[in-house]
């Protein structure tokens, strides 16, 4: 399940791509070495960069080669690929492959990921090529754009002649077959494509079964849907604005809080509720006192006792049952909260910033022993985990322990088509609910974050995205002293 080892082997410079700076934003580099990136309403500190960096985004205003990289020193290069990377993370850098014929753009190539540099793996006229399952392309605006949830970055495709070599690649080809097409680009098109899983190299052997073709293990599993919903609906695989941004006001009206009546005559349940006087329920009282909390006391942080209860409460195996003799589905296991076929496929990962009694660290909690294990992480990615959560929050203190929920695709993908994705989410909120009320029973605070970053995650775990990721995240700990008492 670990991520393989990179099999970008016999990989050259790519000539005929430039890099370049996006018109999304005004970029301006002050004497101090300071970047700053100006958007419509804000600006952002890009970092503090030496010479070889501020130069080199001085050559990106007009286009810079990629091959004239190499001619830098390493010490530049470092910087320059540190700063190539906040711009692709910003969607401020993108990559033009040149048309060999006009000297014109023959594609635009926009980074999803923040690491995506261009590669031109080797392909000889007898390898065979084929469109990847889960490749597709659009119109945005007045553009086409060729995209993958695979792929670390998106091809602009500004050539008609294009679309019809890749409508080709439906089938399986020979490079050689391909380079006698009228409309052939060039051999370093087919191979960007390749370099970012669009377009796959397969083997004699795999053409009569192209679904595994384009799929390890674990992407066997994915239906397009699901893994296209996935990548876009999470943070870390594409540069799409995210969260509240509210991209309609002004052009489409808001809707209404509450729902407008149906036209037919109301019956009011007041009156039949209040037939029965009940005492309030100690569940009633606990919905009552639901609420989210976003501010926690650090003088006195939650302790692993009140954390223990908490897992053990909300997640813990009650009990297992083994698959029957004749059919292996994996086994089954009963929990605290309802899951679609009783799959529970979510995992929970701890970031404990402030915890008594536990090291600042991230964990795996293994809900069959009851269990948290360590996760080696590095301490700056686990401040990164923690500041997303904090301005997810908008608070100015990182929450005390935040959980990631993740969810192990496979377990229901294995079973369920069409709505696997859409299951897990259900479960998400079914979960959430669960510690929600949970922590409001302990007298601890919680709140739901909507936003998680997938490549985060895959970074830290070492874990690829498609395998195992975060679907959903819950800050927990001791409510500060003016929210508890009030
Ligand atoms: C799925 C989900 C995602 C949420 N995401 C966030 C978030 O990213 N940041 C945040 O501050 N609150 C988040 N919340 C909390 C809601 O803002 C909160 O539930 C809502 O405002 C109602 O307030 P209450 O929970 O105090 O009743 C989320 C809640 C849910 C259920």
């Amino acid at each position: 399940m670990r991520a393989p080892e990179s099999k970008r082997v016999r990989r050259a410079a790519p000539a005929g791509v430039f890099a370049r700076l996006t018109d999304r934003a005004a970029i301006d580099a002050y004497a101090n070495g300071e970047i700053v990136a100006r958007f419509e309403n804000y600006s952002l500190g890009v970092g503090v960069f030496g010479a070889g960096a501020a130069n080199w985004l001085q050559k990106l205003r007009t286009g810079v080669p990629l091959g004239a990289l190499a001619s830098e020193g390493r010490k530049a290069n470092k910087e320059i690929d540190l700063l190539a990377s906040r711009l692709a993370g910003l969607g401020l850098l993108e990559y033009r492959l040149e048309n060999p014929q006009t000297g014109g753009d023959l594609i635009v190539i926009e980074p999803l990921l923040r690491d995506y540099r261009p590669q031109i793996p080797q392909l000889q006229n007898a390898d065979t090529l084929v469109l990847s399952r889960f490749a597709y392309m659009r119109r945005r605006g007045t553009e086409m754009v060729l995209e993958s949830p695979r792929a670390g970055a998106l091809f602009k495709i500004l050539d008609p002649g294009l679309a019809s070599l890749i409508a080709t690649l439906a089938t399986p080809q020979r490079v050689k077959q391909l380079r006698q097409m009228d409309t052939f680009p060039g051999l370093a098109f087919l191979a960007l494509l390749v370099d970012c899983e669009i377009v796959l190299k397969i083997d004699g052997a795999s053409e009569n079964d192209l679904r595994k073709a384009d799929s390890d293990h674990d992407l066997v599993l994915w239906e397009f849907h699901d893994l296209l919903f996935h990548t876009r609906s999470t943070a870390g695989r594409h540069t799409n604005p995210m969260g509240s941004v509210y991209p309609h006001v002004g052009a489409v009206s808001p809707l209404p809080a509450v729902r407008p009546r149906w036209p037919g005559k109301k019956i009011d349940l007041r009156k039949f509720s209040a037939e029965v006087p009940e005492a309030i329920s100690s569940f009633a009282q606990l919905l009552d006192k639901r609420h989210s909390t976003r501010s926690f006391d650090d003088s006195q942080p939650i302790t692993l006792s009140e954390l223990s209860r908490f897992l053990e409460k909300t997640a813990r195996v009650i009990s297992s049952l083994k698959s029957k003799p004749d059919f292996d589905d994996g086994g089954v296991t009963v929990r605290p909260y309802p899951s679609a076929g009783a799959s529970y496929e979510l995992e929970l990962y701890l970031a404990v910033n402030a915890c008594e009694g536990l090291a600042r660290g991230f964990y795996h909690y293994d809900a069959g022993a009851n269990a948290l294990v360590p996760i080696g992480a590095s301490s700056h990615d686990l401040e990164m985990l923690l500041a997303e959560a904090k301005s997810a929050m908008g608070t100015s203190a990182s929450p005390q322990i935040l959980i990631t929920i993740a969810a192990r695709f496979g377990r229901i993908s294995w079973k369920y088509s069409s709505i696997a994705y859409a299951l897990i989410l259900k479960d998400v909120g079914v979960l959430t609910q669960t510690f929600y009320l949970a922590a409001t029973d302990m007298g601890l605070g919680g709140c739901a974050i909507g936003i998680v970053n997938i490549d985060l995650f895959a970074k830290m775990t070492g874990i690829d995205f498609c395998a195992e990721g975060p679907v959903g995240q819950f800050a927990i700990g001791r409510i500060a002293r003016s929210r508890a008492s009030g």
